[in-house]
This record gives C-alpha cells, sequence and structure tokens, in this order.
C-alpha cells in the first residue's frame, strides 16, 4: 500500500471551541465534514490527548468556526501549535458566545456552526464525534483555508487573497423556495421583478 496516496484528500480548517466551568477552550482542526443534510449531521475527528477534546466529552457540545484564508498564521499557530493545558489561548483574542455558551470566532471566519454530540466513536488515538448542527451561521465571505493552503503559510509561501466582506444575505420566494442567485444584489432589483419559477412578486421574497 502507498500511504502517500493519503496525500491527495483534501481538508478545510476549523476551530473547535467549548466552554466548561468557566474556562474556554479551542484547538484547530482539519477532520471537521457534513455528513448528512437532513437531519444536518457532521463528524470530527479529535485526538484524545487534546485537552479541547477533554473538555468536549464532559461537555457533549461544542463550537465549529470555518477558517477564511485571510486568518493570520499566527493565529493557527496559537490554537493548533500548543495546549490549553500550558497557556490561555483565548489571550487577546476577540470570540463570541453561542447557544451552548461556547466560544466562536467571527475575525476571518466565513460562519460557524454549533454543534451537539450525538455518539463518540473511540478510534484509539482519537474519537469521532458524531453531531447534531443545532444553530449555524454565515459571517464573513471569502475562500476557506484549506490544509494545503495552511502548509504553503508555514513553509513563507503567501495566498492569493480576497478582501474580507459580509456575508451576502440569501432571498429566496416564499412560496416557491426558489433561491435568488443573480449578479445584481436583492435589493436593487426593481419592483416590477418576479420569481422566474412561480411569477410571484418581488415582495414575496424573504431573507434568512
Ligand atoms: C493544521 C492542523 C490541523 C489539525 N487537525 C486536528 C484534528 O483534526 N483533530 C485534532 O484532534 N487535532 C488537530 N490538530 C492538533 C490540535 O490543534 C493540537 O493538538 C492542539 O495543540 C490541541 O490543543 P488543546 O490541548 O488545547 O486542545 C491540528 C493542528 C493543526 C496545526
Amino acid at each position: 500500500m502507498d500511504t502517500s496516496a493519503m496525500f491527495n484528500l483534501t481538508y478545510g480548517l476549523f476551530i473547535a471551541s467549548v466552554e466548561l466551568d468557566g474556562r474556554k477552550n479551542a484547538c484547530i482542526i482539519n477532520t471537521a465534514i457534513q455528513t448528512t443534510s437532513e437531519p444536518c449531521c457532521m463528524t470530527v475527528t479529535m485526538q484524545k490527548s487534546n485537552l479541547t477534546t477533554e473538555m468536549i466529552l464532559k461537555k457533549w457540545n461544542f463550537s465549529i468556526s470555518i477558517i477564511a484564508q485571510t486568518c493570520p498564521l499566527e493565529m493557527i499557530k496559537n490554537f493548533g501549535l500548543r495546549s490549553g493545558r500550558e497557556c490561555d489561548k483565548f489571550a487577546g483574542v476577540k470570540c463570541e458566545i453561542d447557544n451552548n455558551g461556547n466560544p466562536y470566532f467571527t475575525k476571518d471566519m466565513l460562519a460557524f456552526m454549533s454543534v451537539d454530540v450525538s455518539s463518540v466513536i473511540d478510534l484509539g488515538t482519537h474519537y469521532l464525534f458524531v453531531c447534531k448542527v443545532a444553530e449555524a451561521e454565515k459571517l464573513e465571505s471569502g475562500k476557506p483555508m484549506t490544509y494545503a493552503d495552511y502548509r504553503t503559510l508555514k513553509a513563507g509561501g503567501s495566498l492569493e487573497l480576497t478582501a474580507p466582506q459580509p456575508a451576502k444575505k440569501t432571498y429566496f420566494c416564499s412560496v416557491c423556495h426558489y433561491v435568488y442567485d443573480g449578479a445584481t444584489p436583492f435589493e436593487d432589483l426593481p419592483d416590477d421583478y418576479v420569481c422566474p419559477i412561480c411569477g410571484k412578486p418581488k415582495s414575496f421574497f424573504i431573507t434568512e
């Protein structure tokens, strides 16, 4: 078996964060994936030795922030190359708090989701957390940081960045659920715009 074949797998980069008994901690992960859409579920694989893993096992919920390409390498090093057992990774780092009381990040992040752990599978060195998404929100728009991007930055390279912008609102027809995807911002469409699927007027469109 040529295990280098595995290097062709692609991964995103995320921060898994949790608060337990007043203590916040978080670590970088590259193993978050959506497994099903109905219900909306994800899996995350985490090393048993991580403090974050230990805290999640006690709390059974955590948040996942999706890192944008604009995120500085220092932020990734802070959360991914040292343990909360030795330092407070949140010192000087701004975060928000989700409905479960867990921290999540908004700067240089594309989205966050709050997840409830529904089952834990023991993989020896790691646990596989099977999770249900309880809350999700888009943050900045831009490109997601990949594991390959992280390796480029770590090797001293740079990424072709797009400036972060607030996430675009999604408008959809309340009757047929057509999602508006045109180049013109929905707000700037003329008043006589109608849904291309069911013909309902602009006023029937709603936003999330
Ligand atoms: C690029 C990158 C990807 C990582 N992916 C994972 C992962 O998927 N699962 C995991 O448990 N740890 C992963 N880690 C390692 C943890 O982030 C690291 O062990 C961290 O220091 C744990 O901190 P903690 O003890 O405060 O939880 C990754 C680290 C980096 C830099």
